[in-house]
C-alpha cells in the first residue's frame, strides 16, 4: 500500500507544518490550518518518471546556462515590456485580474500570436470549444499550432498536454480546475494550490510555459488567496474599469525583470488594442476651460505618461462630508485635504471632495500629489488651470513639495505633447538645469516653474 504522509497547510498563505496550528505563524490568521494526505501514488503520477528535482546536483555559478537571453518576443510590444522583453521559456505567469475584464481575450491574442512559432494548448474551463472559436473569429486568429481544448479535470488536461506536446499552455482559469484525488470543490484554496504546484513541476520539467489566469475577488486577492503568487514565476494584473475602454497590464512580481513595467491596452469591438501613445490617448477629450482638471505625469517603469485628474470640491449639507476617490489612494487624498487646509488655508473640513483620475487609470506614484493639490485648488477656487500647465511633485506633510525622479523623461513626455509651463519641485532645479541647460535653454518657448512650498502653486 502507498505510504500517506499528512501535512497541514493555512488555506490563507500557503505556510506548510508536519501539525496543526489555530495560528498561522507566517500570516497571523486564525483557525486557517487544513489537513492534506500525500501519497507516493499521487506523486509518481504527476512527476512522471522524469523527476528533476531529485537528481540534481549542485553547479558552480559559472557552469549554469543563463537564460537572460533567450526571451521570445510575443507579437505585443506592450506585452514584452511588462513581462521584461518578453516570454522566458519554461515560466510560469499569472494573469490576474476581475471577471469581464478581458482576460481570455488577451490570452486568446497572445496564443493566436505565439502559435505562428510554437504549438499552443489553450484550455478552457470555463468556455466551450465552439464559444472559443466563435471569440477566436471575432479576434481574426487562425493557425494549425492552436489547440483548443475545453476541460475541468487536471489530468485529463495533463494527458492531452502529453499528447499534443505543446511549447505554451494556457489555463483559463485556474479557479475551474480540479483534481478528482482531492477531497474538495474545484476553486477552493486546496484545489487551487495544488493545480499550481502541477502546472509548476509540469513548467519546470519539461520547459512548457504556462500562463494561468486567475479571477480576483472582491478585495482584491487572488481568489485561492495568496497561495499562487508565490508559486509562480511572474505575476501580472489587468486592470482596469470595466465600462472604461483602457485596461493596464501591471506587472507585481518578476523573477526575470523589473516589476515596475506596464502595458496599456484599450478594449474595443475587435478585442484589445496595443496604445502605444497612452499619453495621448489619456489625454484626448480633456475639457480645457473648466475647473477643477489638471495635467501629470506618472512615470510607470521605464515609460513617462500623462493622465488627467479631476477633483471636485463643494460645500457639503451633512455632518461628515463626502470623500471620494477612483483612480489615487483615498488615503493620499484625505492627507492632501489636510495639508491643503493646514498649510495653504483652504477650509476643506466641511467640503465634499471628489477625485477622479481619467481613463479608469490607477495612480500610485507621490509625484501626482501636485497635481492632484491644483486640480483640488482649482475646483474649490473655481478657476481654471490653462491647459498647458503640467504639474510633478510629491508633497510632505509641512506642504513643502519634494523632489521626484525621473523629471528629464517626464519633462519631454510633456513637452512633446505641447505643454508650455511645467511645475516643478525645487529641489530637482539641478537635475534640470544640467539636463537641459541653464534657464532651460533647450527647451524654447516651455517655461519651467520651480515651487518649494505648496503655497507657491498658482496659475
Ligand atoms: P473576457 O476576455 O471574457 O474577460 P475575462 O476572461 O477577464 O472574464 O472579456 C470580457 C469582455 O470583453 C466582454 O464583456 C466583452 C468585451 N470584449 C470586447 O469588448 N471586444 C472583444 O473583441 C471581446 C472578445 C470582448
Ligand atoms: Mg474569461
Amino acid at each position: 500500500m502507498a505510504k500517506v504522509k499528512t501535512v497541514f497547510f493555512c488555506k490563507e498563505c500557503g505556510y506548510e507544518s508536519g501539525g496543526y496550528m489555530g495560528k498561522c505563524p507566517a500570516c497571523q490568521e486564525w483557525n486557517t490550518f487544513v489537513e492534506k494526505k500525500i501519497t507516493n501514488e499521487k506523486t509518481k503520477e504527476v512527476f512522471t518518471d522524469r523527476s528533476p528535482f531529485n537528481m540534481k546536483k549542485a553547479k558552480k555559478i559559472e557552469d549554469i546556462e543563463s537564460i537572460s537571453h533567450s526571451r521570445v518576443k510575443t507579437g505585443y510590444n506592450e506585452f514584452d515590456r511588462v513581462l521584461g522583453g518578453g516570454i522566458v521559456p519554461g515560466s510560469l505567469v499569472l494573469i490576474a485580474g476581475d471577471p469581464g475584464i478581458g482576460k481570455s481575450t488577451l490570452m486568446l491574442m497572445l496564443s493566436g500570436s505565439v502559435s505562428k512559432q510554437k504549438k499552443v494548448l489553450y484550455v478552457s474551463g470555463e468556455e466551450s470549444e465552439s464559444q472559443i472559436k466563435m471569440r477566436a473569429q471575432r479576434l481574426n486568429i487562425t493557425g494549425d499550432n492552436l489547440f483548443i481544448y475545453s476541460e475541468t479535470s487536471i489530468s485529463d488536461v495533463l494527458s492531452q498536454i502529453e499528447e499534443v506536446n505543446p511549447s505554451y499552455v494556457i489555463i483559463d482559469s485556474v479557479q475551474t480546475l480540479y483534481d478528482s484525488e482531492i477531497d474538495s470543490v474545484p476553486g477552493s484554496v486546496t484545489q487551487i494550490r495544488e493545480i499550481t504546484a502541477t502546472l509548476m513541476k509540469l513548467s519546470k520539467q519539461h520547459k512548457i510555459t504556462v500562463f494561468i489566469v486567475g479571477h480576483v475577488t472582491k478585495d482584491g486577492g487572488i481568489a485561492g488567496p495568496r497561495v499562487l503568487e508565490h508559486m509562480v514565476d511572474t505575476v501580472l494584473y489587468f486592470e482596469g474599469e470595466r465600462h472604461m475602454s483602457f485596461r493596464i497590464l501591471r506587472c507585481v512580481k518578476n523573477r526575470f525583470g523589473s516589476t515596475r513595467e506596464i502595458g496599456v491596452f484599450e478594449m474595443r469591438d475587435i478585442g484589445l488594442v496595443q496604445v502605444e501613445n497612452p499619453s495621448q490617448a489619456m489625454l484626448t477629450g480633456r475639457p480645457l476651460d473648466t475647473p477643477g482638471t489638471a495635467v501629470v505625469c506618472t512615470m510607470e517603469g521605464s515609460r513617462p505618461m500623462l493622465v488627467e485628474i479631476q477633483a471636485l470640491i463643494s460645500n457639503s449639507n451633512l455632518t461628515n462630508p463626502r470623500r471620494m476617490s477612483t483612480g489615487f489612494d483615498y488615503n493620499r487624498v484625505s492627507l492632501l485635504l489636510a495639508v491643503l487646509e493646514k498649510r495653504a488655508g483652504f477650509k476643506m473640513y466641511d467640503a465634499d471632495a471628489f477625485v477622479n483620475v481619467i481613463g479608469g487609470i490607477k495612480i500610485y506614484e507621490p509625484a501626482a500629489d501636485l497635481g492632484l493639490a491644483a486640480a483640488i485648488i482649482s475646483s474649490y477656487t473655481n478657476k481654471v488651470i490653462p491647459h498647458d500647465y503640467i504639474f510633478f511633485g510629491e508633497i510632505g506633510l509641512t506642504g513643502e513639495v519634494r523632489a521626484v525622479s525621473g523629471i528629464e523623461k517626464r519633462i519631454n513626455e510633456s513637452v512633446r505633447l505641447n505643454f508650455k509651463n511645467i511645475v516643478v519641485p525645487y529641489g530637482n532645479k539641478d537635475t534640470v538645469e544640467a539636463a537641459f541647460g541653464k534657464n532651460s535653454k533647450a527647451l524654447d518657448g516651455v517655461e519651467i516653474i520651480y515651487i518649494n512650498n505648496i503655497q507657491m502653486l498658482s496659475f
